[in-house]
């Protein structure tokens, strides 16, 4: 049985200032996280453990102490924010007070001007996780948005996120008593920094743990 290691990249320069997007460099906390992850990952003794990250630096820099082979992928980018990248949530809702809204109330299909939706951002993870499927131990060490779909995908795959017909769609969703999820809760799962996110495979679906590491 495998596992699947989802992290965050460490507290950047830009979630220092609580601007969204952009590529910049780890700050002195995250560079932290990026030691406690790798002592973290090699404690754990992961055979043929293989790395994975987005294009940005920052999580370029949060694995670069994992003595295990990596890969690059776009696909595992931020949520593209278009005209809003690099702004705080503040300088959007003042700047552009109707796409805020809008974003407030369809969170899951809002797509930011020349930017993408997080239903873009399912879309756009396709690939990723066909080819995690067949993978053995990965660490997938990626950004917020990204981490919730993928998270959506290994926690509740039985239920409304069908990877058919090349797109995950809602239909056969039912919403009640069972542990199932709707897509609308998706952009608000918690993923918080500095956590790393174990998922070993059970009978149906994954186990989730949760393990925040000392920084
Ligand atoms: O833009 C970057 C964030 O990780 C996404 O957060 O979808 O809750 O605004 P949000």
């Amino acid at each position: 049985p495998r596992t699947i290691y989802l992290t965050r990249h460490g507290e950047s320069e830009q979630n220092l200032e609580g601007r969204i997007g952009g590529d910049s460099d780890l700050s002195a906390r995250g560079r932290q996280y990026g030691n406690a992850l790798s002592q973290f990952i090699i404690s754990q003794n992961i055979p043929h453990l293989r790395v994975w990250t987005s294009w940005l630096k920052r999580t370029i820099q949060t694995v670069s102490g994992i003595p295990a082979p990596q890969e690059r992928w776009k696909a595992l980018n931020e949520i593209d924010a278009g005209i809003c990248e690099e702004m705080t949530y503040e300088e959007i809702a003042s700047k552009y007070p109707d796409d805020f809204a809008a974003r407030d109330q369809n969170k899951f299909t809002y797509r930011y001007p020349r930017g993408e939706s997080y239903e873009d951002l399912v879309a756009r993870l396709e690939p990723v996780i066909m080819e995690l499927e067949r993978q053995g131990n990965v660490l997938v060490v990626s950004h917020q948005a990204v981490i919730r779909c993928l998270l959506a995908y290994f926690t509740d795959k039985s239920s409304e996120l069908d990877l058919t017909n090349g797109n995950w769609d809602s239909n056969g969703f039912v919403d009640d008593d069972d542990n199932s999820r709707s897509l609308d809760e998706l952009p608000y799962l918690e993923v918080p920094l500095h956590t790393v996110i174990k998922l070993t495979p059970v009978a149906y679906g994954c186990r989730m743990e949760l393990l925040k590491l000392p920084i």
